[in-house]
């Protein structure tokens, strides 16, 4: 048995790595309040009582928006608490995965965004995480990054979920057309992160550093949410599909500035786990489907 140890254990990517482990492998899930990544007291010795053969780290502060104004935490879970989990995992050569963000790009690009492009996040969220990322690299633990992006899934706050929730209450909505993006699920980043873990438990070592993964293919919140309504009347899950329109970021004023492209290109990812990106149409009608018994 391969042990691993999973912090973040109940949002939305961590619920699904602790549900979804493959044979071989046994889990230890560690929720916010089971152990807080920000005390390196507790991380060290939590890692040390259980000695795992890999760290996958799902926890982060991911609220965007209230990141600007709540800058100190943000850093202490996206940039400290890596740390913490480097350097005890460090003193006992533990490989760490670790999830980071399309947000450290500037989004002014116009192709795909390959691991190796510049960074420049606009946000304070964006930033923490890029912090972390560097952390994680100087710290000389083995690694791989997995960069994400639109991540939705059955537990916790996302884009699907407010969209029903807002599509059973109103008959129309105004959702933003040009930030363009990949909308991605937990389920297949969990997946994603399992086929890794069983590549390195088969071959004793990996080809370590930064992946892109995301689902496919590119798309905006609008057609996110048009694809997300389509489904949901088909399953049952909606009687009828609100109107939506499209509007511009301008019209939709955030506190933290969205990317207007925040697409990966994820053909690295692809040759090193080969035919892994799954499409998001898939996932969304997957999940949407669990809703037909279940309230989302
Ligand atoms: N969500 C997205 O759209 C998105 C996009 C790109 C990349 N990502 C990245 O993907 C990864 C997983 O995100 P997600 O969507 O699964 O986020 P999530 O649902 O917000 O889950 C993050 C988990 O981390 C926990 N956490 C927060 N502070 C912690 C701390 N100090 N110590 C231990 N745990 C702590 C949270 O617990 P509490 O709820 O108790 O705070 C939560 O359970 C993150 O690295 C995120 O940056 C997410």
């Amino acid at each position: 048995m391969t042990k691993v140890l999973v912090t973040g254990a109940a949002g939305q990517v961590g619920s699904e790595l602790v549900k979804r482990f493959p044979a071989g492998f046994e889990v230890v899930g560690y929720t916010s309040s089971e152990l807080d990544i920000t005390n390196s007291r507790l991380v060290n010795q939590v890692i040390v009582e259980q000695a795992p053969a890999l760290i996958i780290n799902a926890a982060a502060y991911t609220a965007v928006d209230k990141a600007e104004s709540d800058v100190e935490r943000a850093y202490a879970v996206n940039e400290t608490g890596v740390k913490n989990l480097a350097q005890a995992a460090m003193a006992l050569n533990i490989p760490i995965f670790h999830i980071s963000t399309d947000y450290v790009f500037d989004g002014t690009a116009t192709e795909p965004y390959k691991e190796t492009d510049p960074v420049g996040p606009t946000g304070v969220y964006g930033a923490s995480k890029l912090a972390g990322e560097l952390a994680l690299a100087e710290s000389g633990v083995k690694h791989i990054i997995l960069r994400t992006s639109w991540v939705f899934g059955a537990n916790g706050n996302n884009f699907v979920k407010t969209m029903l929730r807002l599509g059973k209450e109103r008959d129309t909505l105004s959702v933003v057309a040009d930030q363009h993006g990949c909308p991605t699920s937990a389920v297949s980043i969990a997946d994603m992160l399992w086929l890794f873990a069983k590549k390195y438990t088969e071959d004793n070592d990996l080809p370590w550093g930064m992946y892109h993964f995301s689902n496919s293919p590119a798309t905006t919140w609008h057609g996110f949410a048009c694809a997300i309504f389509k489904q949901a009347v088909e399953a049952g899950v909606l009687k009828k599909a609100p109107v939506v329109n499209a509007i511009s970021t301008a019209d939709y004023p955030t506190a933290a500035k969205r990317p207007a492209w925040s697409v990966m290109n994820c053909q690295k990812i692809d040759r090193v786990v080969l035919g892994c990106i799954p499409g998001w149409q898939d996932e969304i009608n997957k999940l949407i489907t669990e809703f037909t018994n279940n309230e989302f």
